[in-house]
């Protein structure tokens, strides 16, 4: 298959075919979501909470991601593969945007970068995409300031609509290929999406996007507890890897398993 690049991007949204992505942080799920046609593959700093068990995103590392966009970059054939940067690897300034950038492209393989914020983020955003790496960018709801925001709220409400669409327009003339709009009313993104040139990508954002993401762990059902409200399960993992090691556990007790097919003569 032909590899996703970022003119796909920009021609799904002229040609009014939306993009799809989920996240992906090992080789196993890369693999079959890629097969499956997903367009972009995000290693998501939203592993913290779904691989390594922390309550936020805020500690994780770029040393802890590194490994995990490797293995998501090494198992695709057609994706588009973005590496999300963590929270304290680029904020001081364009710099270090710059030389975290630079990292996950020498050290992972992977085809982009993704960071938070809109306006300001802009210089991060100009300055790494002046190196010649592509830059998703993400605003509206954005997890890593969580506690500057004041708790997990959704954004570009009533005035807010205009603080979006200042963003929007900062990360568009900055040089990003596309953005990330999370948890914002749909008429906000609707607007958004009118008024950008390059597509924008919901995660809670409604139906009017160019493109639709969510947290595979989500989506999948394996996340055990709350979801999100705009999150449709397609699948039941945890109840079905639950009930497998259920039977398995019983199997074994009752000596059903290892049967002489599953043994050696
Ligand atoms: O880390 C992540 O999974 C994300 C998406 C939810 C946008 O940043
Ligand atoms: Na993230």
């Amino acid at each position: 298959p032909k590899r996703v690049r970022t003119r796909h991007f920009q021609n799904a949204k002229r040609d009014g075919i939306k993009i799809t992505g989920l996240t992906s942080y090992d080789q196993l799920t890369a693999r079959i979501f890629d097969e499956a046609g997903i367009d972009f593959l995000l290693v998501g700093d939203s592993s913290g909470n779904n691989v390594f068990g922390y309550e936020t995103t805020l500690p994780v590392t770029v040393d802890e991601l590194i490994p995990l966009t490797r293995a998501v970059a090494g198992a695709v054939k057609r994706a588009f593969v973005i590496a999300d940067m963590p929270f304290g690897s680029y904020e001081v300034g364009a710099e270090e945007a710059l030389h975290t950038a630079i990292r996950f492209m020498k050290e992972t393989g992977a085809h982009a970068v993704k960071l938070e914020g809109g306006v300001r983020s802009a210089e991060q955003i100009r300055r790494v995409v002046q190196a010649g790496i592509p830059v998703m960018a993400h605003i509206g709801y954005t997890p890593q300031s969580e506690h500057g925001l004041g708790g997990h709220i959704i954004q570009g409400r009533g005035e807010g609509v205009q603080q979006l669409l200042a963003d929007a327009e900062a990360v568009q003339d900055a040089g990003a290929f596309a953005v990330v709009l999370e948890m914002v009313p749909s008429d906000a993104a609707r607007q958004v999406t009118e008024r950008l040139d390059i597509p924008t990508i919901s995660v809670g954002a409604g139906p009017h996007t160019d493109g639709q993401l969510l947290v595979w762990t989500d989506w999948a059902g394996l996340t055990v507890g709350r979801v999100p409200k705009f999150v449709r399960q397609y699948a039941d993992l945890a109840g079905i890897l639950g009930k497998a090691a259920v039977e398995w556990r019983t199997d074994v007790a009752s000596g059903e398993y290892p049967s002489a097919e599953h043994s050696y003569e």
